[in-house]
């Protein structure tokens, strides 16, 4: 039987999506009271590839994979050099017949597709060029923390039209919210990822926008996202883009923009204090970033579960 694969927030539709954010909240609840690893994945290891650095993704994924009883193994860059030493498809065939999952971290979406094609086990992306779901799983269950049924509540992004803006749209459709995404003229999320979700949004009632103004996206927001404006991979576009994203600052006055005095403010992590962020918006009352974080943890063992239908 062909192994499930998470390689893209569509690989789940909307009611496995809903499933799994369900569990990822019995999950926490669970540990937040016991403290106390399962026996549930006793045996069993995740290998964990990274072509790019990573606190949250690594931490959580072995993290996640010590509460489930299982392990996990670290193969960093340096370590079997995906591509280069050995091809995609031969990684893929071998750590088949060692580990029971595999997650990946790549520059190429289409290493996570290769991978995904040759491995008789799950395979999980911990973020690519084109994704990053394990993200928008936590987020929109950070979401459903703070709001409750997300259907019709509106979530804007501002800033790069990046890996994680496309993971928001895609996931933000699925359920139901109204996303509106806020960019420099040039750095747009993908035009089919936009086609996409509005397809999707259009079965829900919600509305997919993309747009240069960061007002109009705000506006009726009740929740604000942002992400570095130079992702992992484009270090030496980091200059040039501070001056061409310099209006995408969510500050405090962007936040009272919103006309709600209760917006919430998201961010994947890691931030730039005074970049795509201020300080009092990253470190003030609204902020739930660290909320975030904590439920890549929780989110991750419920999609471990799913993918591996246990
Ligand atoms: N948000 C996130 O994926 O963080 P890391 O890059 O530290 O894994
Ligand atoms: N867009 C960022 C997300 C980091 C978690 C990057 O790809 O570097």
């Amino acid at each position: 039987m062909a192994p499930r694969h998470y390689t893209s927030v569509l690989d789940l539709d909307r009611d496995q999506t809903l499933a799994v954010l369900a569990r990822a909240a019995k999950l926490k609840a669970a540990w937040h009271k016991k403290r106390k690893a399962s026996k549930r994945l006793r045996g069993y290891t995740l290998a964990a590839i990274f072509e790019k650095p990573s606190l949250r993704t690594r931490t959580t994924f072995e993290a996640g994979m010590t509460q489930l009883g299982g392990h996990s193994t670290y193969l960093g860059p340096n370590d079997i050099r995906l591509g280069a030493r050995e091809s995609v498809a031969d990684i893929a065939q071998n750590l088949s017949r060692w580990v029971q999952i595999i997650m990946a971290r790549t520059y190429a979406h289409s290493t996570i597709t290769e991978l995904a094609e040759w491995s008789a086990v799950p395979v999980i992306n911990g973020l690519s060029d084109q994704e990053h779901p394990c993200q928008a799983l936590a987020d929109f269950q950070t979401l459903q923390e703070r709001l409750g049924n997300l259907e019709g509540k509106k979530l804007a992004y501002v800033g790069d039209g990046n890996n994680v803006a496309h993971s928001l749209l895609l996931m933000g459709a699925l359920l139901g919210l109204h996303v509106s995404v806020a960019t420099p003229e040039g750095y747009e999320p993908h035009m089919e990822i936009i086609e996409r979700a509005q397809q999707l949004a259009a079965a829900q009632h919600a509305n997919i926008e993309a747009t240069w103004d960061v007002q109009q996206a705000v506006q009726g927001a009740d929740a604000v996202y942002t992400d570095v404006w130079a992702s992992m991979g484009q270090e030496v576009e980091a200059e040039a883009r501070r001056s061409i994203f310099a209006g995408y600052q969510v500050t405090p006055e962007l936040m009272a923009a919103t006309g709600k005095p209760e917006t919430i403010f998201m961010h994947c992590l890691p931030a730039h204090r005074g970049e795509e962020v201020a300080a009092a918006v990253l470190d003030g009352p609204q902020s739930i970033v660290f909320d975030q974080a904590e439920n890549r943890l929780h989110a991750q063992k419920a999609l471990i579960l799913w993918l591996l239908d246990r």
